[in-house]
């Protein structure tokens, strides 16, 4: 499995990531642990979880899955804290942070997090408290990279202006929901990251399950799926079921089948080669479910695919000033490509 830089790190970690956040929840404790073993067996570096994942359950699985097989230095782990911890308080001041993190490394039986994401903004916290509790954590051993989520383009900004003036750690990567369907963070927050170096990692890579084909419009979405046990989950059914969701779904499907493959890789392989991403954590309820989306490791789309993708997933309607200018985000983001994409889109 291909593995990119985590941002100006010596770090290098798999483009596709497994996601954990069904562990505990949809996905059973031995089905969980099958799916690291298949993980790992296929070459993936990079596991990603959260303190509130299935109330602690995806970190305490993760971490009895080290104790039995132990942790290769290969495989980095990176949790999140901030949001609904198991025990503490929510947030991301100090007292909040520190137990945070205290509480996932008991959870996880390791040492330290190879990378430690703030999961979102704080309003009620002064975020320089929060950069130095970090700063803290780094000293301390218990993290070794910082990282965030969930965060627009000027509080990105602002967090690398006050560590860079404060000489606390900066963050390497960012995690954001991008995928075909929603692709909000091209206006601010992905050249943000550009400008910075700082690692995309990205939630939702198949839309939560839209981009499987397995939601389709008038219809009720079926048992044992996640929009079929909650409507309403993430950006819901009814935000989804859209014209252009099918026409994104159609495109997928015809570029499936011309390389005989299921409509997931097509959307997986746009999400890892779009600029400054590194990694794609595929999240799966089942084993086969994973099996499928690991299989996308070695599918790469042509530019002129590419290109259709990227042209019949336009941001819609853009409100000023990103209307104002031909290029919305102000930067012509594949003029910074690094050689890594421009090899993906070559093969
Ligand atoms: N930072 C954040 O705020 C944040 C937020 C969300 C997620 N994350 C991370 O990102 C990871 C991925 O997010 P996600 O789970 O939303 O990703 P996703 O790939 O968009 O959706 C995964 C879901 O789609 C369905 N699915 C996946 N592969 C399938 C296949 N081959 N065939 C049919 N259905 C399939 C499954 O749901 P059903 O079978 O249940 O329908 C699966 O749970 C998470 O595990 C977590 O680590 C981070």
């Amino acid at each position: 499995m291909q593995r990119n830089p985590l941002g100006k790190t010596e770090i290098s970690i798999s483009s596709l990531a497994l996601g954990t956040m069904t562990f505990g929840a949809e996905t059973n404790k031995v089905d969980s642990f099958r799916q690291l073993d298949i993980y790992v067996d296929q070459g993936g570096t990079h596991i990603d979880t959260a303190d509130g994942y299935a109330g602690g359950k995806s970190e305490e699985i993760i971490g009895e899955w080290i104790s039995q097989r132990g942790k290769s230095h290969a495989i980095t782990i990176a949790t999140k804290g901030r949001f609904s911890p198991p025990e503490g308080s929510a947030g991301a001041s100090r007292r909040s942070l520190i137990h945070s993190v205290d509480a996932s490394l008991r959870r996880m039986n390791v040492d330290a997090f190879d990378l430690y994401y703030v999961h979102g903004w704080d309003p009620q916290t002064d975020i320089l408290e929060t950069l130095q509790t970090l700063g803290d954590l780094v000293d301390a051993g218990k993290i070794k990279q910082i990282s965030w989520s969930n965060v627009s383009g000027w509080q990105l900004q602002k967090i690398v202006a006050l560590a860079s003036s404060h000489g606390l750690p900066s963050p390497v990567a960012l995690q954001a929901q991008y995928n075909l369907l929603e692709r909000g963070i091209e206006l601010e927050v992905l050249p943000c990251c550009l400008e910075n170096n700082i690692a995309v990692t990205v939630w939702s890579p198949l839309a939560g399950g839209w981009l499987t084909g397995k939601y389709a419009a008038n219809e009720r979405p079926a048992d044992h799926t996640r929009l079929g046990e909650d409507p309403d989950r993430g950006d819901g059914y009814d935000y989804r079921n859209t014209e252009r969701t099918y026409t994104v779904l159609r495109l997928l499907q015809v570029i499936a089948n011309d390389h005989n493959r299921p409509i997931t890789h097509p959307a997986l392989a746009w999400a890892v080669s779009r600029p400054g991403v590194a990694s794609v954590p595929v999240g799966a309820r089942t084993v086969k479910q994973l099996e499928a989306n690991l299989a996308a490791a070695d599918f790469f789309l042509s530019q002129e695919e590419m290109s259709m993708l990227t042209q019949a997933s336009a941001l819609e309607a853009l409100p000023y000033p990103y209307n104002f200018l031909e290029d919305p985000c102000g930067m012509d983001i594949w003029k910074v490509l690094g050689t890594r994409q421009v090899r993906n889109l070559a093969n």
